[in-house]
């Protein structure tokens, strides 16, 4: 299979480059716009036989698709890249199916004044683009990086490595350092503010074999999003996704067999286990630079809505809402990482038993809030579509629940997608990809939800 060329990459920024020249002045129909943007899809769609998507962009000013880095560029790519860097785009992923129609839409939104890196993501949406999308959806392990230095799975990777090195530094006695926490935290609030749906699809991996590492950012990076779907300010963002990662930090010091033990603690362990709370606290109240309200949230993680949880000798201090935050994210993660009989409990279901302890263990206003977050089809639900295709629910739409994004992983006569389709199911004037039919139980389809998050 021939690699894609340095000159196929380079000819994709001219047309690219001329179709946004040519929108401004004349139609769709006419030459000057057609001609660039079918010679333009014809390339595309040959290097998406080759690979599943294709990325250009800007890195430090300098154009890139794929492996090819445009350092001195001709006058039509660096035009490109200056107008990439303008609208604030640092990739673009292209997907099989990529068409004129999309293409227009794309050239016409870059070539636009009023459309500037602020609103640009909306219009994308708006205009109803299937098959080109702002930024990388990168494999949770890679690295990618946008403008901020932080791409949501890079964000993830560095926050599992800042809670397993604070728990390390823990372990072998030490103060824990709270700069890498910082910095992760930075990271994680700017992506939410922007929009609070970005990390959510991470906090579906799930890692059995490092289960409180991965369970801890889960937890961040669910308390964070409810707090940001709220309007809260960016200090109590930091402060709430601090309190979320570090929540269950206290376990460091609990008797690794009784923290590992696969069977029903005796009494005498559970009264060990549950001093992790007022342990986390305590640590959290040794490191520097942590805001003291991020113990108290520690601290009161178990202590539950109506008072009957732990530390006993803790209920009777007030609840603030960040601790119930944390518990509000830690229940939800805790019930679908929860597999009896090896199955784990859907996003739906959990959401349902969340319902049945709302207003006792849990904050009923917050559990509610939550709900409305995850939408009618949370994050992890596997639908059928009206095209007859098996889709997975990979981010809510920020304002309408039944229009999420969506990957398409089986076509509709049912066979597995080798590269499964990123969509929206959110459209304007009229034309839409599909609709959601129904939901459908994943095991019925024998597809692993985790998998799809993780990779
Ligand atoms: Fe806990
Ligand atoms: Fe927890």
């Amino acid at each position: 299979m021939t690699e894609i060329t340095h000159l196929d990459a380079q000819r994709v920024a001219m047309l690219l480059t001329a179709s946004i020249k040519s929108v401004t002045f004349y139609p769709q129909a006419h030459p000057a716009v057609r001609q660039p943007l079918q010679e333009l899809s014809g390339i595309l769609d040959m290097m998406l036989h080759r690979k599943p998507e294709i990325h250009f962009g800007v890195v430090e000013g300098v154009f890139f698709l794929e492996d090819h880095l445009f350092v001195a560029p001709n006058s039509s790519v660096a035009e490109l890249a200056d107008r990439l860097t303008a609208k604030g785009i640092d990739a673009v992923t292209t997907y099989p199916g990529v068409n004129q129609e999309d293409l227009f839409r794309f050239a016409s939104l870059l070539a636009r004044r009023d459309v500037t890196a602020d609103n640009l993501p909306s219009e994308m949406e708006r205009s109803g683009i299937r098959t080109l999308r702002l930024g990388i959806d990168q494999p949770v392990y890679g690295d990618a990086s946008d403008a901020d230095g932080a791409a949501p799975s890079k964000t993830y990777l560095d926050a599992l490595n800042a809670v397993r090195g604070t728990m390390s530094e823990i372990e072998n006695g030490r103060i824990p350092d709270s700069d890498r926490i910082n910095a992760v935290v930075d990271d994680m609030v700017s992506l939410t503010i922007k929009d609070h749906t970005t990390l959510l699809g991470l906090a579906m991996i799930k890692d059995y074999d490092n289960y409180t590492f991965n369970h801890s950012v889960n937890v961040g990076i669910l308390a964070l999003a409810l707090a940001a779907f709220q309007g809260m300010p960016r200090d109590f963002l930091r402060d709430t996704n601090t309190a979320g990662l570090l929540h269950d930090i206290g376990k460091t010091g609990i008797d690794k067999k009784i923290l590992n033990k696969p069977g029903k603690l005796s009494s005498d362990e559970y009264e060990v286990m549950k001093t992790h709370a007022e342990k986390g606290a305590e640590i959290i109240g040794g490191m520097k630079n942590i805001s003291p309200r991020v113990g108290e949230a520690v601290l009161g993680h178990h202590i539950r809505h109506n008072r009957t949880g732990y530390p006993e000798w803790a209920r009777g201090r007030e609840l603030g809402v960040m601790t119930e935050i944390v518990a509000v994210a830690d229940c939800y993660d805790a019930i679908t990482t929860l597999r009896s009989y090896s199955v784990p409990v859907l996003p739906k279901a959990a959401l349902d038993m969340m319902r049945r302890i709302s207003g006792t263990s849990l904050n009923g206003e917050l559990v509610e809030k939550f709900g409305e977050m995850m939408g009618n089809y949370p994050v992890g639900t596997l639908v059928r579509l009206d095209t007859n295709e098996i889709a997975l629910v990979v981010r809510p739409h920020p304002m309408e629940s039944t229009l999420p994004g969506v990957k398409i992983i089986l076509d509709s006569r049912g066979d597995a997608l080798e590269y499964p389709k990123m969509v929206s199911l959110a459209a304007t004037e009229g034309t839409r990809y599909a609709s959601i039919v129904s939901t459908v139980d994943p095991l019925l389809k024998n597809v692993d939800v985790g998998s799809y998050f993780a990779t």
